[in-house]
């Protein structure tokens, strides 16, 4: 068995989640309010460790924080590891990391990962990003919900979202001055 899973990530209307030279905003705050209500909702919320280096979240109201470094190259001062919940890294190296659990695994395939946080009790997953890891979930077609807000700001050089074509299957609505696509399919054309 594997968590309930519900992807969110915002772009720009030509498909980056991030701008190459620094931190820039993209979802507004009716999207913040309603990702922290999914937040709420899930038993944790999962990121890569290069969105770890990149934007340093708090990740707020999440009951556990679960990070994917392999290499486990990330350190005791990132503010997931600031002890105020529970932070798991699934990797596999090991080294001392400030109130987090290091889970060494063999196979770090998406869906050997999401086998042991189902064993582990957490049922329900929140998968903030970034591309790598998204793209993960995408190609395995792992995911009950799946929500892409889009921002209506072009991001000239940045990181895309997709590495190749995808064709999408959505219900669409405003969300402010963007867009929320709620994705009911998705595959290569
Ligand atoms: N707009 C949004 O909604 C949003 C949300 C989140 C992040 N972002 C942006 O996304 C960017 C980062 O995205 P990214 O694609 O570069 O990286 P990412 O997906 O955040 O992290 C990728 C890294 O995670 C580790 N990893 C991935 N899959 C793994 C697995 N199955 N097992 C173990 N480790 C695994 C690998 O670390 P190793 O190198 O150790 O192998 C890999 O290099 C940042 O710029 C951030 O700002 C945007």
């Amino acid at each position: 068995m594997i968590p309930y899973i519900i992807i969110n990530v915002a772009m720009s209307i030509n498909g980056k989640i991030s701008a190459i030279n620094g931190r820039y905003r993209i979802s507004n705050d009716i999207d913040i309010n309603r990702v922290m209500e999914i937040r709420k909702n899930v038993d944790g919320v999962l990121l890569g460790a290069n969105s770890v280096k990149v934007d340093n979240p708090v990740l707020n109201y999440a009951k556990n924080r679960i990070i994917l470094d392999e290499k486990l190259r990330l350190n005791d001062n990132y503010n997931v590891f600031d002890g105020k919940i529970k932070s798991y890294i699934f990797s596999r190296n090991n080294k001392k990391i400030k109130n987090a659990e290091i889970i060494i695994l063999d196979d770090l395939s998406i869906t050997s990962i999401l086998k042991k946080l189902y064993d582990m009790g957490i049922k329900s997953i929140l998968v903030e990003g970034g591309s790598n890891v998204i793209n993960q979930f995408i190609d395995k077609k792992i995911f009950d919900e799946f929500y892409i807000f889009i921002n209506p700001g072009l991001i000239l050089d940045g990181i895309p979202l997709f590495k190749e074509e995808m064709k999408l299957n959505y219900k669409i609505s405003m969300e402010g001055d963007g867009l929320l696509l709620n994705i009911k399919d998705i595959n290569n054309f």
